[in-house]
């Protein structure tokens, strides 16, 4: 599972499927950092493995790439600490091939010293996106979060904390690494944006099914209607903990004043 944008997969039924098929389940949890499922459990502690990223967009950055495993399997984290330096364990004595994963001295440095903050910023980024949600219900180009089809009412769809309140001492049940709105003229919003200098992104503009690399397993256009709508109408605001309330309303404003046009 990949815990997307900052909120968790839901992982009962993973859990379930992979109890029934013997199966191991390694955790994407790169832009999940924090981030806990309905019953508080953190994203990347609930399956056999669970990976974090560090690099620089991701919500715990350090100043180039890093990242982190987590496991309570004595084994695997055996093996992976074996993998970590070039699958060697005495030195030099090769028993997995590994590679060299090992995190960077000063990497480490920044994120010792960034870490105690990680919690207050993903509060910040909760408190951007609620605010992004009101304004944009208030400029009536939107009915409410989570909604799945464009008409009249939802001209933007916003995105859902689907853990939102499932229980009081889950608080971090989004930690939005996005905040990613849809939108049926993405791509000339895009462009609106950018010429108003306001940072945005597309996560993802392809899906996988459609990826040069993945050609040889000949799948098409319109095999996955629903991954290639969400790759053609996402879109991610700013949603770093430093936006400033003023910065949140002009990202708002100015898609209004697209859409209205
Ligand atoms: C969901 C997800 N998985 C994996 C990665 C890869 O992380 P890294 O570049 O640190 O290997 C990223 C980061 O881009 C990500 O967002």
């Amino acid at each position: 599972p990949v815990h997307l944008y900052g909120q968790s997969c839901e992982m009962d039924e993973i859990v379930s499927i992979a109890k029934e098929h013997k199966l191991k389940i390694i955790e994407d949890a790169a832009q999940a950092i924090g981030t806990q499922y309905k019953d508080g459990r953190c994203a990347g502690t609930i399956g056999d493995i669970g990976c974090f990223s560090f690099f620089p967009s991701k919500n715990l950055g350090c100043y180039g790439d890093g990242g982190l495993t987590v496991t309570n399997n004595p084994e695997l984290a055996e093996r992976l600490k074996i993998m970590r330096v070039h699958g060697g364990k005495p030195k030099y004595y090769h028993k997995v091939i590994g590679g060299n994963f090992r995190l960077d001295a000063l990497q480490a440095a920044v994120l010792n010293v960034k870490l105690p903050y990680l919690n207050s910023w993903s509060a910040q980024r909760r408190k951007n996106a609620e605010l992004y949600n009101k304004l944009f219900i208030e400029t009536g180009l939107t009915a409410g979060v989570g909604g799945t089809e464009f008409n009249d009412e939802n001209k933007v769809l916003l995105p859902k904390a689907v853990y939102r309140g499932f229980s009081e001492t889950a608080n971090n049940y989004h930690i939005y690494n996005q905040y990613t709105i849809r939108v049926q003229q993405r791509d000339e919003l895009r462009k609106y944006l950018s010429e108003k200098e306001i940072g945005n992104e597309i996560y993802y503009p392809v899906p996988f099914h459609l990826q040069e690399c993945f050609s040889n397993l000949n799948y098409k256009q319109g095999d996955f209607p629903n991954a290639e709508e969400a790759c053609a109408t996402s879109l991610a605001l700013p949603i770093f903990p430093e936006l400033k309330e003023e910065q949140i309303k002009y990202v708002v404003d100015t898609i209004r004043d697209f859409i209205n046009k």
